[in-house]
């Protein structure tokens, strides 16, 4: 049975006081045992913050980002091992805003994936059409690409410790949730794709949704056959919100 995870993409928000409030108050809202995994994913210079916060607690840490090269000249990154130092669990690739704003193709992605892999780190590999390919019925397709391009690189085995997260780019930010149906279409022809190659890792394979998940939506999509939780945007920036979407299902 595949644990549901919640996960919280804070993007580009936070301050010390308000990372902290949050936390402590997330902390404090997932203090009963339950089955739903949780997770957060603050910018680099909180993840500091986030260990010595959350560190022993069930609340695990994550980045939005790596560069995929381990040290060196190269102003500005943060490499896998970093991440590791500061005890995170997991680390996004390939989210719509790293491809649309910053330019990183699918290969830059498999890069990234490729190297969280090697060094032990989980990989949330985010795939997802724009409202334009979804229009053309290009959904299937987009989804396919940006999966084979890391396919190529890892394998099917490189998924056996990552996750996938369908965020169609639609649905980010903009309050506009892709049904439980609609949602559930994708994900079912995300999982098919695996189980062709290996049934094992396809049946264990964690696909998240993400794109205006809420404490309203979140129990109708968690309950569809291979929505296995989310990844949170805004939701997860306030912890009343975020412990909603685990506490629909929790
Ligand atoms: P929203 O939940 O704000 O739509 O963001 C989704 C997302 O991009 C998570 O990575």
């Amino acid at each position: 049975m595949r644990r549901i995870l919640v996960a919280g993409n804070w993007k580009m928000h936070g301050s010390t006081a308000m990372v902290q409030d949050l936390l402590e108050d997330l902390l404090a809202g997932v203090d009963k045992q339950s089955d739903v995994d949780m997770a957060v994913f603050p910018p680099f210079p909180y993840l500091a913050q986030a260990r010595s916060v959350l560190n022993g607690s069930s609340i695990s840490w994550g980045a939005q980002n790596l560069n995929p090269i381990s040290q060196g000249a190269h102003t500005g990154e943060v490499s896998a091992g970093m991440l590791l130092d500061f005890g995170c669990r997991y680390v996004l690739a390939g989210h719509s805003e790293r491809r649309a704003i910053y330019g990183e193709t699918d290969e830059d992605v498999a890069d990234r994936f490729e190297a969280a892999l090697a060094s032990g780190l989980e990989p949330v590999l985010c795939v997802g059409e724009t409202l334009e390919e979804r229009e053309r019925g290009e959904t299937e397709a987009v989804v396919e690409r940006q999966l084979d391009a890391v396919l190529r690189r890892c394998g099917v085995a490189g998924f056996e410790r990552a996750i996938v997260a369908y965020e169609p780019v639609w649905a980010i930010g903009t309050g506009k949730t892709a049904s439980p149906e609609q949602a559930q279409a994708v994900h079912a022809f995300i999982r098919d794709k695996f189980v062709s190659q290996d049934d094992i890792i396809a049946g264990q394979l964690r696909i998240l949704y993400g794109g205006s998940v809420n404490g309203s939506n979140a129990a109708d999509l968690f309950a569809r056959e291979d929505i296995d939780g989310g990844l949170v945007g805004g939701a997860s920036l306030k912890a009343e919100d975020f412990l909603a979407i685990r506490n629909a299902v929790a």
